[in-house]
């Protein structure tokens, strides 16, 4: 199970504050799994760890073996949470320098269709250059117009390299059974599907084909993830504050309502950067609405102490964190010694890179307590593919309970459609004139 540490919010709030909160935690995460509350048409990621269909589970292997094997590179089109999950899961695991030495056998990994930008573009063609790839198209509108420009361009440089028969055994189609743009063409063009269920959201559906068929391209074990969930699906059903989900979600609230405005979500490795990501768009799209809601701020330790530190400890005091901690890995790291000992490191000789990191993390987190700003930490153990999915179902509980605890709904995404209203208006598309 997850510990989830926070006697460092103690100077901030006190255990009868938590207490008094028991009966409306108690509510939020009933009124979640009775489906009771604003959205509950969204809550099919609830039960997703052991709902998942066998057989959707099977193809997925069976297309990532094929694209392992004939393909240098794997190109995800996507963009927020049809692209953030299985991004975050890949360099969580495999680290954010995983594309280097990888071709044929075990494809290099690239994203698109996440962004505008025409230097990513040119990027990514010069990246395939000369290269065998495929595309997965994940949209589960199938509507979206950063993917949609993607696929466009993509799907022709397929289409030109192999001809249009071959290109349709290299293209993969994730979205909806029955709606949209993408499962039209999917269909009338031929491309193999798998399905986004209509009761998932975006941001709640890295345990579908969205995460999962490019986490088995990137050769990861999506049956042991899924375990992971699944047991998560059980564990963290307790109805006390011994649940470490309520425990988050009702200190984050609790400090919300104390006047903080910010969450800074951080963790000690650089690979856990994306998954970051990840969580700020789960919580802050779930949250995020009606006047409401924390920011949600990531930050990478120890690289960020030397930029944001200084903020962290003594400038506005609207802010907590939330550490993300792992065991050690196996393979340990080890300060040499050098006779001369000019750099004066001689004191660290012989002990391990993680005692050291060790160190700086509670040195951290009691410079911070110190600076009047509550420290929460999630102590997540052993990094593996069962703690992945744990990982990813705990923070999607955590975040449904902690946005009903806010009286939002944490399933809409409102706000996001003005940015496209005025972009379509000023693109000329039919049917946004006004
Ligand atoms: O969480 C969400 O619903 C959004 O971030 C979507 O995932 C994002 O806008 C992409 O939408 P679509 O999958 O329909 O292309």
């Amino acid at each position: 199970m997850i510990k989830v540490d926070i006697s460092n919010v103690w100077g901030q709030l006190s255990l009868p504050d938590l207490l008094s909160m028991e009966k409306e935690v108690a509510a939020a995460h009933q009124t979640l799994m009775d489906g009771t509350g604003a959205g509950n048409d969204f809550l099919g990621w609830l039960h997703l760890p052991t709902a998942e269909p066998t057989e959707e589970m099977r193809r997925i292997s069976a297309a990532a073996a094929r694209i392992r094997a004939d393909s240098d590179v794997f190109v995800v089109i996507g963009i927020g949470g049809s692209y953030l999950g299985p991004r975050a899961a890949i360099e969580l695991m495999q680290g954010v320098n995983h594309n280097i030495g990888k071709g044929k056998g075990n494809p290099q990994i690239l994203f698109a269709g996440n962004g505008l930008s025409t230097r990513a573009w040119n990027e990514l063609c010069r990246l395939l250059e000369g290269k065998d790839f495929s595309i997965a198209i994940i949209s589960k509108s199938g509507t979206t117009t950063e993917p949609a420009i993607a696929t466009r361009a993509l799907r022709w440089m397929l289409e030109r390299k192999y001809g249009t028969e071959a290109a349709k055994k290299r293209i993969y189609a994730i979205t909806d059974p029955s709606k949209g743009a993408l499962r039209q063409m999917a269909q009338e063009e031929g491309w193999e599907t798998f399905v986004i269920p209509p009761d998932v959201g975006g941001r709640y559906s890295v345990l579908t084909p969205v995460g999962l068929l490019p986490m088995a391209v990137a050769g990861m074990d999506i049956n042991a993830i899924m375990a992971g969930a699944a047991q998560s699906q059980k564990i963290y059903d307790i109805r006390s504050f011994e649940n470490p989900a309520w425990q988050y979600a009702a200190v984050r609230n609790l400090l919300y309502r104390r006047g903080k405005a910010i969450e800074l979500f951080e963790s000690f490795e650089p690979g856990f950067k994306m998954f970051g990501g990840w969580w700020q768009q789960l919580f802050g799209e779930s949250e995020g609405k009606d006047g409401k809601g924390l920011f949600p701020a990531t930050a990478e330790l120890t690289a960020d102490l030397h930029s944001l530190g200084q903020m962290i400890q003594q400038g506005q005091r609207n802010l907590f964190e939330t550490m993300v901690r792992f065991a050690p890995p196996v393979q340990e790291a080890v300060v040499g010694s050098d006779y001369k000992n000019l750099d004066g490191l001689n004191y660290l000789e012989g002990k391990t890179l993680s005692f050291v990191d060790e160190q700086a993390f509670l040195g951290t987190v009691a410079a911070h307590v110190d600076g009047g700003v509550p420290v929460i930490t999630m102590d997540m153990g052993k990094l593996d593919y069962p703690k992945l999915g744990e990982m990813f179902y705990f923070l999607e509980l955590s975040c449904g309970i902690s946005a009903y605890l806010l009286g939002v709904n944490p399933f809409n995404q409102p706000g996001v459609e003005l940015y496209k209203r005025n972009m379509f208006h000023l693109l000329g598309k039919p049917g946004y004139e006004n």
